[in-house]
């Protein structure tokens, strides 16, 4: 299961010889007023969802493993116990912050009478976790994961030897960044701009996340929307015109900077989402709001290369090495669906870390995918 920041993700999977098939998979999104009501009614919606997939007969009544990949910040010290530490991307659920999210999972699951299977272990990962499991799987030399999505972040393996916390020396552990958060005590206050600030102003967790709120889907469209309003204030747009649809906030989606950074040389997508929402433009306008979209997802895709060169850059010196080579596995709607940004960020890196060779491997529900590896790694050990 996997609890992004827009939907649910349920998938019943099979892990063979190291080989995952999904066998069946369901969506649902999550409404803001979930998002923003109790703990109770969020852990209700998730046990129903979980009631109302679909298993087939053979393992009705059955107990299944659950692997549940949680993408918030959360203090873990087990494999099935996580304390949020915080809610991001709009979530604001009241009563969950500093609980034990799988223990109000299993308490919902107990109230809800629609099961016809059992939860049995439950392993929980965040999102980054899951999708550095997923692609390690086939790629050993995988130690990173990140995700850029509504939300964006990245963990990697660390030398134990430098996690203080954690007693013993030997090997290494994953270490969940949570790098969304960077920016929070002021460090990235030089290139904030004006619309960076507004978005902050305007969120519901104010000064909390001031990274994530540059970079992710959550907050792309935003920018861009305020940046156009300043453009038409100034005369520079829209022949001086703001709409309403303009002036209201998230009308303009983070999904249509990817429809207009389409490869379309007759700017047929911009002129058809500028007629939806409403604005007459002029061919000119066009191109303005596609230089804006361009501006903003490539200042996006630099900020998350240079989070992701520090992090190589790192384990290279680390580790004493001259050179790196490794892997990245990737999740997220925005690095997969907007068309430039993932080859931009990929070159970026290579400019700020050019002693290190990165591959990037990104594949649908790797953080889904890569918490069902870890339940099913649990599984085999407690067999064992
Ligand atoms: C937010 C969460 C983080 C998650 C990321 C991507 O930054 O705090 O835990 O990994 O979004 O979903």
């Amino acid at each position: 299961m996997d609890l992004g920041g827009t939907n649910l993700r349920i998938l019943r999977v099979r892990v063979v010889d190291g080989n995952l098939e999904v066998l069946n998979a369901e969506s649902t999104p999550i409404t803001t007023e979930i998002k923003q009501g109790t703990g109770e009614r969020l852990f209700d919606h998730i046990a129903a969802r979980l009631g109302d997939f679909p298993v087939p007969q053979d393992l009705q009544g059955e107990t299944l493993p659950l692997g549940f990949a949680f993408s918030f910040p959360c203090e873990q010290n087990q494999i099935d116990q996580s304390i949020l530490i915080r809610w991001t991307k709009g979530f604001n659920c009241s009563r969950v912050e500093g609980k034990d999210v799988v223990t109000l999972l299993r308490e919902a699951i107990q109230r809800t009478r629609n099961m016809n299977y059992n939860i049995g272990p439950v392993v929980i990962v965040n999102d980054t976790v899951g999708a550095m499991m997923s692609c390690g799987y086939n790629n050993p030399s995988c130690e990173i994961g990140m995700i850029i999505g509504t939300g964006t972040n990245a963990c990697y393996m660390e030398e134990m030897r430098n996690v203080r916390r954690v007693e013993g020396e030997e090997g290494r552990m994953c270490i969940n960044t949570e790098w969304g958060g960077f920016g929070d005590d002021g460090s990235l206050k030089d290139i904030q701009t004006e619309f960076d600030v507004k978005v902050d102003e305007t969120s519901i967790n104010p000064s909390v996340h001031i990274f994530e709120k540059m970079i992710s889907g959550m907050y792309l469209g935003e920018i861009v929307r305020l940046l156009l309003v300043r453009l038409a204030e100034d005369n520079l747009l829209f022949r001086g015109r703001t709409w309403q649809a303009l002036r209201t906030p998230f009308t303009f989606e983070t999904k249509f900077i990817s429809e207009i950074e389409e490869q379309d040389d007759g700017l047929v997508n911009t002129r058809r989402i500028l007629t939806e929402l409403g604005l007459e433009r002029e061919l000119v306008d066009c191109a303005v709001v596609r230089l804006v979209c361009e501006t903003i997802s490539s200042r996006a895709a630099d900020l998350c290369a240079a989070a992701l060169a520090t992090i190589v850059n790192r384990i290279r010196t680390n580790r004493g090495l001259s050179h790196l080579n490794t892997t990245v596995g990737v999740d997220g709607t925005v690095y997969r669906r907007h068309p430039k940004l993932s080859s931009r960020l990929q070159e970026k890196v290579v400019e700020l870390a050019p002693m290190c060779d990165i591959t990037f491997f990104d594949t649908d529900d790797a953080s889904g995918k890569g918490a069902a590896m870890a339940a099913a790694v649990v599984q085999r050990l407690a067999r064992q």
